[in-house]
């Protein structure tokens, strides 16, 4: 079912204050550096479109997992600057989330100009959705915009508890990642081919399995390879293994079969003697890695037969690298098959956090049709699952 969401298009916002939900969580250096700012220029229409019709905006994230409390290495300011110099104007900065600062700081505002709270996570109410918080941070405005498309999958007070209080709307980001991820949830083109990696079976087995009911084929690799490997009976060694989701992988790997779907495991490898950038490594088949290796990174065999497997698509879906990308020694198979994904003629879509700092990495960020700035909220949309922070706008505004 296509989701139509009521954005920000529709909102008579000048001389209103308007606070925005962005998903401004985005990495730092020990520095306090942003040293990736895809999520701040994502956010960057939907607040141009604000401040050119006079709004006063009022932004608010969350950073990290400070987990209700201050935790001053997670504070937001650095990234006020960084929106401010991408915007082009000014951003205040208030080190308070729904206090009488930020009440101050929000009622102080005129048209045109933009406020950025404190991290909301230092809050307690926020990952509650407590009413009395969702009550104060919608008492700082009159109307509401989400745009944290990356947040979308949490039901927190910020994204649900605020759009229950305010008129809301979806701002253009987060409607047009609905839009490019439903795609390929209702109506992907064929051959659709979705390459999954990072290094966890058990936080993409609902994925893949819900995958594999329209995939043609489900390319697996990075850290979680290895529990497919050895459901399929060979010994992994010592890398990423878990063993309580072996039986769950043999499923999937028999419903595959029966529904005539390929799933394809790496043939080769790249094996280290220990988790470490310089540590010893050599290239084995995937059938011989020895006690003592561990898997770092798919093989150059493998990673041409994936780049294939993605050349011969006509709707691509990656999540997740396919080994250690940070390190230059297991870096080949997550560049192989990014290149593949940037240079092939399929539709293709990127979700998550590490398969877009890998895409940056590369310098291929502007090379595929659409890179989702959400990685849990992409995978469970994929998944069909309802996002609250999506429902919660298709209710009649107020
Ligand atoms: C993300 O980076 O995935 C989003 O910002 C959500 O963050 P969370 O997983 O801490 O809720
Ligand atoms: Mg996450």
């Amino acid at each position: 079912m296509t989701v139509e969401l009521r954005t920000v298009e529709a909102a008579e916002v000048g001389g209103r204050r308007v606070l925005v939900r962005d998903d401004f969580n985005v990495p730092l250096d020990d520095h306090g550096r942003v040293t990736d700012d895809l999520r701040v220029r994502a956010a960057l229409p939907t607040l141009r479109h604000l401040v050119e019709r006079d709004a006063k905006v009022i932004c608010c994230s969350h950073l990290g997992r400070p987990k209700g409390r201050r935790v001053d290495k997670y504070s937001l300011a650095p990234v006020a600057g960084v929106l401010g110099e991408r915007l082009g104007r000014e951003v205040a900065f208030v080190d308070d989330v729904v206090g009488e600062a930020a009440k101050r700081a929000a009622s102080g505002l005129t048209p045109g100009q933009v406020l950025l709270l404190q991290n909301l996570r230092f809050e307690p109410g926020e990952e509650a959705n407590d009413p009395g918080f969702a009550e104060r941070l919608a008492g700082l405005a009159e109307l509401y915009v989400d745009d944290a498309f990356g947040a979308a999958h949490r039901a927190h007070a910020s994204v649900v508890g605020v759009a229950e209080r305010l008129p809301a709307y979806a701002g253009f980001l987060l409607a047009s990642e609905v839009k490019e991820l439903s795609r390929l949830l209702e109506s992907p083109v064929s051959p659709f081919v979705a390459v999954l990696g990072g290094s966890k079976v058990s936080d993409k087995l609902a994925v893949l399995s819900s995958l594999l009911g329209r995939v043609d084929t489900l390319v697996v690799g990075g850290g979680m390879c290895f529990t497919f490997l050895a459901a399929t009976g060979y010994g992994v060694g010592d890398s990423l293994f878990e063993q309580d989701q072996v039986d769950a992988v043999r499923d999937l790997l028999a419903r595959a079969e029966r529904e005539g779907k390929r799933i394809m495991l790496p043939t080769d490898l790249v094996v280290a003697d220990a988790f470490a950038e310089d540590a010893s490594r050599r290239t084995v088949p995937a059938s011989a890695i020895e006690p003592g290796w561990r898997g770092l990174d798919i093989g150059p065999q493998t990673a041409a037969a994936f780049a294939t497997a993605v050349n011969q698509a006509k709707t691509v879906f990656w999540n997740g690298p396919m080994g250690v990308f940070e390190w230059a020694p297991f870096a080949a198979g997550t560049r192989t098959v990014a290149e593949a994904v940037a240079t092939t003629g399929a539709y293709t879509v990127v979700g998550g956090g590490d398969s877009a700092a890998a895409l940056a990495q590369f310098g291929l960020a502007d090379k595929v049709d659409h890179l989702s700035t959400g990685g849990g909220a992409s995978l469970e949309l994929l998944e069909g699952r309802t996002l609250p922070g999506v429902s919660v706008l298709q209710r009649p505004t107020r």
